[in-house]
């Protein structure tokens, strides 16, 4: 019901045909292989956006072509009509910084404490370790200490990052990214290396920041029933097409099935995140089942 009240506040507040991000024709090839195939979408409201497809085909091009970790061959990404790919030096640090990423293996420097792998959200990538004491003020802290207050993980504050489980490590990669203040964030299987209890506890945050803060989320996913239960939209890609493009309800398992090119021996129950004690012969990684090795 609130979601639905704040897509609908979200409508007014942006307005019909305002596009916030749109792909256009946008090709990655890695040599001869082309990882991402002349796709074209547009987000034109904050959405929580799930990508879905099997392994190699093309989320984490798509995703790190956004933040330009991964330069894109041809095409066009525009922010608000901005050219994206075009940006250089300073601007396209600061557009790097307006669209955080978190990845499935959190990223943080293990030997530091909590907060001070939060802080180093406001660095932008700029700096160095031996700076760091030089450049965070009582601001910085005071900021990373709510983020983290924010995110339920405030008490481990002056722990070392390693001594944290990787759920917490997670959670403190999404504060770390929120000292960013991004306009979008950008999570590249955020929840894979993790089990259901803090798989539950990280989507959870990450949806809290769609809604409260009203940005896009953007979420590489291996499992249907996640994307489905978070997302409102989902995009599936295949071979680095995009084949599915829409709401979650009209995510039937026969769409699924051409999502994962998987044939009738596809199950979808083998893509829950749910650790079901009794199943066994399927490969597991972290309580999450790929479809492709489900199949496969
Ligand atoms: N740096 C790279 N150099 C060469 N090929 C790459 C590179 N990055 C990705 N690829 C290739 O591009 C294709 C898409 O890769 P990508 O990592 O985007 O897939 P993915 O959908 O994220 O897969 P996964 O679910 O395993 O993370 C794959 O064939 C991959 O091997
Ligand atoms: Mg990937």
């Amino acid at each position: 019901m609130f979601k639905w009240l704040l897509s609908a506040s979200n409508k007014v507040k942006h307005g019909q045909g305002c596009r916030v991000i749109q792909f256009q024709n946008v090709t990655k090839t890695f040599g001869s292989r082309t990882a991402v195939n002349k796709v074209s979408f547009n987000i034109d409201k904050p959405q929580m956006v799930g990508i879905i497809g099997r392994s190699g085909a093309g989320k984490s091009t798509l995703l790190r072509m956004i933040n330009r970790l991964t330069p894109a061959t041809s095409g066009q990404i525009l922010f608000n009509d901005r050219d994206i790919l075009s940006l250089k030096g300073a601007m396209m640090r600061r557009w790097q910084r307006d669209c955080a990423m978190v990845f499935q293996q959190f990223n943080l420097v293990p030997r530091l404490d909590v907060v001070t792998n939060v802080m180093l959200g406001r660095l932008n990538g700029h700096g160095t370790l031996k700076s760091l004491f030089n450049v965070f003020g009582q601001d910085d802290v005071n900021a990373a200490l709510a983020n983290l207050d924010r995110l339920g993980i405030a008490q481990e504050a002056t722990k070392r990052a390693e001594e944290l489980s990787g759920g917490q490590q997670q959670r403190v990669a999404i504060a770390r990214a929120l000292m960013q203040d991004p306009h979008m964030v950008l999570a590249d299987e955020p929840i894979a290396s993790l089990d259901p209890m803090n798989a539950k506890i990280v989507m959870d945050a990450l949806r809290e920041i769609h809604e409260r803060d009203n940005k896009i989320v953007i979420c590489n996913l291996h499992t249907l029933d996640t994307a489905r239960t978070y997302c409102d939209r989902v995009i599936g890609m295949r071979d680095g097409y995009i084949v599915f493009d829409g709401a979650p309800s009209a995510l039937t398992t026969d769409v699924a099935r051409e999502i994962y090119g998987a044939d009738e021996s596809f199950n979808e129950a083998a893509t829950s995140t749910a650790i079901d004690a009794g199943s066994s012969g399927t490969t597991k990684s972290a309580g999450v089942v790929t479809p492709a090795a489900a199949a496969g």
